[in-house]
C-alpha cells in the first residue's frame, strides 16, 4: 500500500471543541514531542454528543491509524451516524477533541445526487475552484462509470448512483473516507461488487476508511479492525487477523463473525434461523 498519502497526525486539524471540553491534545500532543506515539489519521478523545439532554455519544475514545480500514457496527440508534457526521465536520455541537485529516470525504446510504446536474457535475459539486470535467471523468473511470459521465442521475441504477457517490468522495483525494452504510440499499450481487470496488479503491488510494455497516460479514471481509458501538462508547473491538483476499469459508472468518454477532447480542444460530 502506498504510504505517501498517509498524513502524519501533525497534518490533522481539530474540527471543533467547546470551551468546557478537555484541552485538546493537538497535533504535537497526539504524536508526543518525541514522536514516540504512532501517528493517527483520526484521534477522538472524550467525545460527547447530547440530544435533548441524552448523551448519545458519551466520553468516547477512538484512534484510527493512517491507511487503516475500520468498520463500525452497533444496533440501530446507538450513534454510529452521529459519530460519522461529527468526524465529517457536519456536526460541531460537541464536547471533547476530534482530530481528523483536512482532506476527508463522506458517502451515505443514499447517493444524494442533485437531479438537475449531470453526473460529472455532481462529482465536482462543492470542490473549490473550477475543476475541469476531466477531474470528474478520472474519478468516474476509477469506479467503472466513465460511460455515464454525461448522464442525468435519474437514469442511473442504484449501484451506479452509489458508484457516482463514491467518485464524488474520491475526487476530494481524501486521507479519511467516511462511509455510512453505503451498500445498504443495494441488491446482494451489486452489493458484493460494490464491496470489492471499495476494497480495491482503498488498497490503491491508501486512505483511512471508517465504514458504518449493519453487516457483520461485510465488516470482517473488508476491515483491518472492527468496532462495536454501544451505550455511547466503543464497547468492543477486534483486529481482523485474516490474510487478504478473504473468504467466508475460512474457519477463522466464522469465529470472528460469531464473536461479533455475540457482542451485538445476536446469537449465530438465531441469525441463521432468521435468514
Ligand atoms: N438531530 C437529532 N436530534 C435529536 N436526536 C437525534 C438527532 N440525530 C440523532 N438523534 C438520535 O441519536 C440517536 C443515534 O442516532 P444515529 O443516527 O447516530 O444512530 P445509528 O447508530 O446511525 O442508527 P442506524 O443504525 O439506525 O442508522 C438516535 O436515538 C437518534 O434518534
Ligand atoms: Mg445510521
Amino acid at each position: 500500500m502506498a504510504t505517501d498519502v498517509h498524513r502524519p497526525v501533525t497534518e490533522t486539524v481539530p474540527t471543533t471543541k467547546t470551551p468546557s471540553a478537555a484541552t485538546p491534545t493537538g497535533p504535537t500532543g497526539a504524536t508526543g514531542a518525541t514522536g514516540a506515539t504512532k501517528p493517527s489519521a483520526v484521534r477522538v478523545d472524550g467525545l460527547t454528543r447530547t440530544f435533548d439532554g441524552r448523551a448519545v455519544i458519551d466520553d468516547l475514545q477512538l484512534d484510527v491509524r493512517p491507511g487503516e480500514f475500520v468498520a463500525l457496527l452497533g444496533r440501530s440508534g446507538c450513534g454510529k451516524s452521529t459519530l460519522l457526521r461529527i468526524l465529517a465536520g457536519l456536526d460541531r455541537d460537541i464536547e471533547g477533541t476530534v482530530l481528523v485529516p483536512r482532506r476527508k470525504a463522506v458517502a451515505f446510504q443514499a447517493p444524494r445526487l442533485m437531479p438537475w446536474k449531470r453526473v460529472w457535475r455532481n462529482v465536482l459539486l462543492g470542490l473549490p475552484g473550477k475543476p475541469d470535467r476531466e477531474v470528474a471523468e478520472r474519478a468516474l473511470a476509477e469506479v467503472g462509470l466513465k460511460h455515464r459521465t454525461s448522464a442525468w442521475p435519474k437514469t442511473l441504477s442504484g449501484g451506479e448512483a452509489q458508484r457516482a457517490s463514491l467518485a464524488r468522495a474520491l475526487v476530494r483525494e481524501p486521507d479519511l473516507l467516511l462511509l455510512d452504510e453505503p451498500f445498504g440499499a443495494l441488491d446482494a450481487l451489486t452489493r458484493i461488487k460494490a464491496q470489492r470496488l471499495v476494497d480495491e479503491l482503498w488498497q490503491r488510494r491508501g486512505c483511512a476508511v471508517l465504514l458504518v455497516t449493519h453487516d457483520v460479514e461485510e465488516a470482517v471481509l473488508l476491515a483491518d479492525r472492527v468496532l462495536v458501538m454501544d451505550q455511547g462508547v466503543i464497547a468492543y473491538e477486534t483486529e481482523i487477523d485474516l490474510e487478504r483476499p478473504r473468504g467466508i469459508s475460512d474457519p477463522r472468518f466464522g469465529e470472528l463473525r460469531a464473536e461479533l454477532l455475540q457482542r451485538l447480542g445476536v446469537e449465530a444460530s438465531a441469525e441463521a434461523a432468521a435468514s
